[in-house]
């Protein structure tokens, strides 16, 4: 393994301990968009890319023929209950694995971020792997507006190592792996707890600290682009998150 994947590892087995608690992770209403966006048949045959603990998986089970969860982190997959029609596979999206055209959908909410290296091969290789007319279904939280996003980035520096994207840089991406018909939608969720992040994270005490004050700190822009709202406490924020469906 090199120094990068034994990082991530690292990070992931840390993050797994409190992943299934995150209140955004869980959030029914982005959950249930997601699923829709997937307009998902019995006969499907699905692929969940960075599926971590499973909790997209899970949503979408019920609702197709079979979906395997693919993740890097085997501390992720293990905080996931294994049942009948869901398998789990311990790969990179980046390494090839599945033959050509097999899958009906793949969704990726939320992992492309983390994959700051090539990422062009992340999206490639799921286009390479779904079905003529299959689709792809990806999702990530992006900053409300552009004014914000050079304290968006500060803020996560503090965080993790992630990209940092704009719509059109997901769109951008996924038309240069082959997909079209691109169809794009915005999910905001209301009130989502710092406090609740934060302690979820497994991040250092003082690094959460840091980061709730960046927040209570920040200026009348990033607060208003958030609406940003301070309750007994907790500070409570609106996180905007971008839902892109690609057909091969
Ligand atoms: C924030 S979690 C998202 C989990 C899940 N999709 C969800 O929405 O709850 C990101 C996941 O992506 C996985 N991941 C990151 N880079 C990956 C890669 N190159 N290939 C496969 N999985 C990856 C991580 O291990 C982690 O479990």
């Amino acid at each position: 393994m090199n120094i990068r994947k034994i990082e991530q590892e690292e990070y992931w087995k840390v993050r797994a301990q409190h992943y299934n608690e995150l209140q955004w992770a869980n959030e029914k209403q982005y959950l249930n968009a997601v699923v829709e966006a997937g307009d998902f048949r019995p006969n499907h045959l699905v692929l969940d890319v960075g599926t971590g603990t499973g909790i997209v998986l899970h949503a979408i089970a019920p609702k197709v023929n079979e979906i395997i969860g693919l993740d890097i982190s085997q501390a992720m997959l293990e905080h996931s209950n294994w049942q009948n029609n869901k398998y789990f596979v311990k790969r990179d999206i980046r390494e090839p694995f599945f033959h050509e055209s097999v899958f009906d959908r793949i969704v990726a909410r939320m992992v492309f971020h983390h994959i700051i290296e090539d990422i062009q091969k992340a999206a490639d290789e799921c286009y390479r792997i779904l079905k003529l007319g299959g689709k792809f279904i990806l999702s990530e939280g992006i900053p409300p507006n552009k004014q914000v996003k050079k304290d968006y980035i500060e803020i996560f520096k503090l965080k993790e190592k992630r990209i940092t994207f704009m719509l059109e840089d997901l769109v951008e991406m996924i038309i240069k792996a082959g997909f079209r018909n691109i169809q794009t939608s915005t999910f905001v969720m209301p009130r989502m707890s710092i406090n609740n992040w934060l302690e979820k994270s497994g991040l250092p005490a003082k690094t959460q600290d840091k980061i709730f004050e960046m927040h209570i700190c920040a200026s009348d822009c990033f607060k208003k682009a958030y609406n940003m709202k301070i309750i007994r406490g907790d500070c409570l924020i609106d996180i905007k998150y971008v839902i892109l469906i690609g057909e091969k």
